[in-house]
């Protein structure tokens, strides 16, 4: 059975909300753990559909996954397979992350093609260019990517057009076990960057320069399974934290960074909320309608394309006009004309989004289009008059374990029918 959000507009949302692992690191260091025959454990995976996915990708590959309590245990062979099938990866683009270490260990792997998803054509140019400058042999067959290394993978200098998080994150664990140095320039920053790079060191791996431009990696034999805990999700958090001041509410983000988010967390104190940085946490606090905020979505440390569809959504109804510009997927805009089913004033111009603040929206049926676009629309649905629904849930359960639990919790009226 499909299910849908329903949503009740006009709570101000209030209280405390825990923040789980980040689904985008979680993903990347399961993947990461195929590089070491042996058990690896990561902690704070978060409740969510694409963890199982990856788990049953692993499991196809030869592995023993178990999950439970925030945990995986994933139990890596000696010799692995080396296909991950369309019927999966098509279902979670993070599939992709097993081809830098599947060409390291096995010296192959075929991995389905992901095509492109709602929120653009989403390319693997730079994967592929990078693993053949380390001296894999690459090339297309019946829409899988086939990727060999007869010899092994030796250290090159590779330079990225554009600091993509998927290609910086297959070179690296492609890299670790090469023969020699490798360097990347312009690789992505992104704090899950980082977090998966400490797991390959802490597996035995060298790498210098993790969260800089440039990457440096001296590759070594082999790797041992390691025990590892995943960062806090901050895409989830800074929905929180757009969501406390669209609402004009106060929200207690416990277990979020806020060092991770600096550039949102500017931009919501320059839209009127009161940020504090707690102990364990951050307090996003707003008294009264925010004021419009322009916005430019750019790679890490600039403000996050996740983001995107929270900042509309609070432009939407913010005193005042904003442009926001999309800077990293060219499809993401997609799910604004659903914003303006709500009735959002909102003009889209290739790739910047005009728009004009109006009080408060008015509930419709919208249908979520993915994970962002949907969490964006479920808020978007809190400051409407009337009853929303948001359709095809699952986008949003792949990325918000427990939304609307969550959202009850701070006094909102969001229910999940199906
Ligand atoms: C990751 O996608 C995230 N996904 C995305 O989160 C996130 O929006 C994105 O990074 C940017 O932060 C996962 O981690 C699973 P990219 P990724 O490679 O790695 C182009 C979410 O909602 N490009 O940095 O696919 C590409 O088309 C998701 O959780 C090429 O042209 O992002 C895009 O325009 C959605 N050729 C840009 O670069 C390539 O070979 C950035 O992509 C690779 C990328």
């Amino acid at each position: 059975m499909v299910a849908r959000f329903r949503i009740v507009g006009g709570a101000r949302l209030h209280g405390e909300v825990q923040i789980s692992g980040a689904k985008n690191s979680a993903l990347k260091l399961m993947a990461a753990a195929l590089l070491a025959p042996g058990i690896s454990t990561i902690r704070n995976v978060p409740d969510i559909a694409d963890v199982d996915i990856m788990a049953e990708l692993l499991t196809r590959l030869g592995c023993t996954v178990v999950h439970g309590a925030g945990e995986v245990k994933i139990t890596v062979p000696e010799k692995l397979s080396h296909r991950a099938e369309y019927d999966l990866v098509r279902r979670m683009r993070a599939s992709i992350n097993v081809l830098g270490p599947l060409v390291a260990r096995m010296k192959a792997a075929e991995v389905a093609l992901p095509g492109g998803d709602a929120i653009g054509s989403r390319g693997l140019d730079f994967h592929i260019k990078g693993l053949e400058a380390l001296g894999a042999q690459i090339h297309n067959e019946h829409g899988y990517v086939i990727a060999t290394a007869p010899t092994g993978l030796s250290g090159a200098e590779i330079v990225l057009d554009f600091p993509s998080v998927g290609a910086t994150e297959n070179i690296m664990t492609a890299a670790v076990l090469a023969k020699g140095v490798t360097t990347i320039d312009n690789a992505a920053r992104e704090p899950d960057i980082v977090d998966l790079g400490e797991f390959l060191i802490a597996m035995g791996a060298k790498i210098e320069g993790l969260g800089s431009p440039k990457i440096t990696i001296t590759g070594v034999k082999e790797l041992s399974p390691t025990t590892h805990e995943t960062i806090p999700d901050r895409i989830v958090a800074g929905t929180w934290a757009f969501a406390a001041a669209m609402t004009q509410g106060d929200i207690t983000i416990r277990g979020a960074n806020a060092s991770h988010l600096e550039v949102p967390l500017e931009k919501l104190a320059s839209a009127g909320a009161v940020v504090t940085t707690t102990t364990d946490g951050i307090r996003v606090h707003m008294e009264n309608r925010p004021q419009a905020i322009d916005i430019a979505t750019l790679p890490y440390p600039g403000f996050p394309t996740d983001l995107q569809p929270m900042v509309i959504t609070l432009n939407a109804i913010a005193v005042g006009d904003a442009i926001v510009t999309e800077n990293v997927f060219e499809g993401r805009f997609m799910f604004v004309n659903e914003l303006i089913r709500l009735g959002a004033q909102i003009n889209i111009d290739g790739h910047h989004a005009a728009i004009r603040g109006i009080l408060r929206l008015s509930a419709a049926p919208v249908v979520a289009t993915d994970i962002r676009a949907g969490a964006g629309l479920v808020l978007a649905g809190l400051v409407s008059d009337g009853i929303t629904f948001v359709d095809d849930a699952f986008h949003v359960d792949r990325g918000y374990p427990n939304f609307a639990e969550q959202l009850q919790a701070l006094g909102a009226d969001v229910t999940r029918v199906e």
